[in-house]
């Protein structure tokens, strides 16, 4: 067969396939057989190689026409079954406008991790840097870095959960400090963020765990009365207003002396009302002077250096602001609850 002969007989071929299809999907397979690089428009190419030098050209030429031929007609059915698809697929979909729409759910942050966010802003802000974890850790940095003695009743198997007889599952972010201690050099300060865990009956007002700031200032000649300014402008940015704050005598083995910090009741003012059980106070947070025993076990000498600390219980703090009659309601994961905040 001469190679005229082949190009109309692949014309022939390829209008009969043409007129057999009627989907784009088809078409683009058919485009793909006679176009493609292994496609027979190709073939046909590579015997041009072995015309004479004379034929060649307008062989060529037959070919190129061919190709631009075929191709047309392609294009043209390509878009014409394109058109008559999308018809049909109008046709077939129906959009009711009346319908209801979907509503969307937008997440937010828990209630605690917003307080825990605010409150860690507001210290970075006053020049504090954020030190996490860890949960897990020894009874060294827990309890015996912090001048716990041997026999304090904290370590009890009933308040604490050990994971081995030196492993356990820290109780406050205490011990943060003695980690801090280890790593840095003073001046320290530091804040750390984070849960604890206590082994504890579960009720309306403890869980077995919560979440803490601690906060921790070392370095040459810090006293009372940085703690005591610390904690007024702390509360005050923190509560949305200026508060008054007071200070009780309290212990704790790793600070001396040791105070339990209150905040004149945000709610009636100091008059005496159901959120501060008419004492017109609220208990904020545990707070000292770094305990001299502390600093040298981080080998820092006491005699250069001074500190100090305070740590507080951010559940506690969001059901005070927010009247929240249960601690168990943070952990339910209720909807309802949630997203009121
Ligand atoms: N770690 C103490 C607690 O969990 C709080 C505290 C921190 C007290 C720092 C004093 C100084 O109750």
């Amino acid at each position: 067969m001469t190679l005229t002969d082949r190009i109309g007989q692949m014309r022939e071929y390829f209008l009969h396939e043409l007129s057999g299809l009627t989907t784009a999907k088809d078409l683009e397979s058919l485009k793909l057989k006679y176009f493609g690089k292994k496609g027979s428009i190709q073939a046909l190419m590579m015997e041009l190689k072995e015309c004479s030098s004379n034929e060649r050209p307008l062989f060529g030429k037959m070919i190129n026409d061919l190709k631009e031929e075929l191709a047309a007609h392609c294009e043209n059915s390509l878009t014409r079954v394109k058109a008559e698809e999308l018809k049909a697929r109008l046709q077939e979909e129906k959009i009711d406008p009346t319908l209801p729409g979907r509503r969307q759910f937008s997440g937010r942050s828990h209630p605690v991790v917003q307080l825990l966010d605010r409150a860690v802003d507001i210290l970075i802000g006053m020049g504090f840097s954020v030190r996490l974890g860890p949960n897990a850790d020894t009874d060294f940095y827990n309890f015996g870095g912090l001048n716990f003695p041997e026999d304090h009743p904290a370590r009890d198997m009933q308040d604490t959960f050990y994971l081995n007889h030196e492993w356990l599952l820290r109780t406050h972010t205490s011990n943060v400090q003695v980690h801090a201690m280890e790593e840095m050099e003073p001046p320290i300060r530091v804040i750390a963020p984070g849960r604890c865990f206590r082994n504890e009956t579960i009720s309306a007002r403890s869980h077995v765990f919560f979440h803490q700031i601690e906060g921790f200032y070392i370095d040459r000649g810090v006293s009372f009365a940085d703690l005591f300014a610390t904690m007024e402008e702390f509360w005050s940015k923190l509560l949305g207003e200026k508060v008054e704050t007071r200070f009780r005598p309290s212990y704790f083995p790793f600070v001396e002396p040791g105070l339990e910090v209150d905040v004149k009741c945000t709610s009636c003012k100091g008059k005496g009302c159901k959120l501060c059980k008419q004492t017109g106070w609220l208990e904020v947070c545990g707070a000292g002077m770094v305990h001299p025993n502390v600093l040298k076990m981080g080998n820092i000498d006491p005699d250069v250096y001074s500190g100090y600390a305070w740590g507080m219980g951010i559940e506690r703090l969001a059901i005070l602001q927010h009247g929240i009659p249960d601690i168990r309601m943070f952990t339910q994961n209720d909807l309802r609850f949630l997203s009121q905040f």
